[in-house]
């Protein structure tokens, strides 16, 4: 297994990850259909979802006619994506890797890299953009949608007035880089590796390795960044 402290901890909390995909509202009803829409028509393209998951993007992707290749840190969710795309009787390769040493992908190979929610959990970032840029062709785009960093610090909450209504959300220590150990909600059994990096790291990595920011929309944060 490819092992640094995001893989480790996303494998540990992998089955409990998998029954809140599949009912989370946000995933489900707000972050896949706005990035579908972003990718457009995905029919022939190669397209890499780095840090898949259960694999519930690909198999969209796929049923949209896209050649779709899976990675994803934890074994066992690459188990689990595998077994749906069986049962959907869906061809999507999956591999098991760290998005900071894609091993195994080859130079230019993928028109898209799509990462959903995913790198604001990578250990090591700037690898991993650099991998993307490696294995996207000239011209091809990383789409990627992250927690918006504005409001992701560890000491940042909610503000409640005296009926416990919500008030203001507080933010504060931004620009502090930090991980931590948090249960997504209260239904995980384990927690996982939270990380919170200023938007400003978010970019420089991207700009640095020579990516052109294309599309930002705030909240969640969706990216369009194009090889050039
Ligand atoms: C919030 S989940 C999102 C999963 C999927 N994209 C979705 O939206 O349903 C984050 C995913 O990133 C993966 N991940 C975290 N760190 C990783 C790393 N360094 N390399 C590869 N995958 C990683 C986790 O295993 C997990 O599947």
């Amino acid at each position: 297994m490819p092992d640094d402290s995001s893989t480790r901890s996303w494998n540990a909390a992998a089955d409990d990850w998998v029954a809140h995909a599949d009912e989370n509202d946000y995933r489900n009803f707000f972050l896949l259909p706005r990035m579908l829409r972003m990718l457009g028509n995905v029919a022939g393209r190669n397209i890499l979802d780095l840090g898949c998951g259960e694999g519930g993007y690909s198999r969209e992707l796929a049923q949209r006619g896209a050649r779709v290749t899976g990675v994803d840190g934890s074994e066992r969710l690459i188990e689990i994506a595998r077994e749906r795309a069986r049962a959907a009787k869906l061809d999507i390769e999956y591999v098991c890797a760290n998005a900071s040493a894609l091993e195994g992908l080859r130079d230019e190979s993928f028109d898209v890299v799509m990462a959903a929610m995913s790198l604001m959990d990578v250990e090591d970032y700037p690898a991993a953009v650099r991998e993307v840029h490696r294995v996207l062709v000239a011209g091809g785009e990383l789409l990627m949608s992250i927690t918006h960093p504005c409001f992701t610090a560890p000491v940042s909450h909610w503000v409640r007035d005296a009926a416990g209504g919500l008030e203001v959300f507080a933010v504060d220590r931004y620009f502090d880089r930090a991980a931590w150990e948090d249960q997504i909600t209260g239904r995980f059994r384990t927690p996982v590796i939270r990380r919170h990096r200023p938007l400003e790291d978010y970019v420089a990595s991207l700009l640095e390795t020579g990516f052109l920011l294309r599309v930002r929309i705030p909240y969640f944060l969706f990216m369009r960044w194009q090889k050039v």
